[in-house]
């Protein structure tokens, strides 16, 4: 669950790794390759473009902050449906990144270990305890989408999960509250 607080760490946190950027993703792909030698070959050799995909992901979880409680039913049109969005996110790295689902966990280490190594004394417990919960939030939608088989089946296996109560996906990011922030996040350059 993402409280306000929670949010308002994530989103503070983030503005102070925006001018550091560079030197962030260069600290997040070492330290993931040194975790798992064996990823690097997932990534193109484009380190440039590689670290602009870091930067595009925490963006994308920082922008996630934003996302309407309503655009995470399934009562909206598709193209606003942003349960979607990061089902397919998830389906995309499985097929065509062909990422193992196991590695979500390791990313989210790699990730933590920047974001520590990076802010310094401004990476609180209650600054890894947001960034911890909003990754897992995205992580656990992402791996839902990589096991669909498409788009309908995506929608069909969220909307399971929500009647069933299993793991209450929807029901968790609808109590996180996701909508309720507008924080204003800047893309970074
Ligand atoms: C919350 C978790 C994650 C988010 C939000 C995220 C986000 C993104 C985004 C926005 C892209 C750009 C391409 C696109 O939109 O399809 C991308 C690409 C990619 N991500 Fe992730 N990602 C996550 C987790 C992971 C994990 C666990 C891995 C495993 C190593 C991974 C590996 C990759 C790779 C290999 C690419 C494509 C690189 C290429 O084109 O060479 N990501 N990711």
């Amino acid at each position: 669950m993402l409280t306000e607080s929670d949010r308002k760490a994530v989103r503070q946190s983030f503005r102070l790794v925006v001018p550091i950027a560079d030197t962030a993703a260069d600290l997040f792909y070492r330290r993931l390759f040194e975790l798992r030698p064996g990823y690097r070959e997932l990534f193109k050799d484009d380190i440039a473009a590689q670290k602009r995909k870091l930067l595009r992901m925490l963006a994308f979880i920082v922008r996630a902050l934003d996302y309407k409680d309503t655009e995470w039913r399934d009562d909206v049109p598709p193209e606003q449906d942003l349960m979607l969005v990061v089902l397919a996110l998830g389906r995309r790295h499985a097929e065509l990144y062909r990422i193992p689902n196991e590695s979500y966990s390791v990313v989210g280490e790699a990730l933590l270990w920047t974001l520590d190594y990076g802010l310094g004394e401004a990476f609180t417990q209650d600054v890894r305890a947001a960034w911890t919960r909003l990754y897992t939030l995205l992580a656990q939608t992402m791996r839902l989408g990589s096991t669909a088989m498409d788009r309908e089946a995506a929608l069909q296996s969220a909307q399971q999960a929500q009647r069933q109560g299993e793991e209450a996906l929807l029901v968790q990011l609808a109590e996180a509250g996701i909508d309720e922030v507008r924080l204003g996040v800047e893309e970074p350059s």
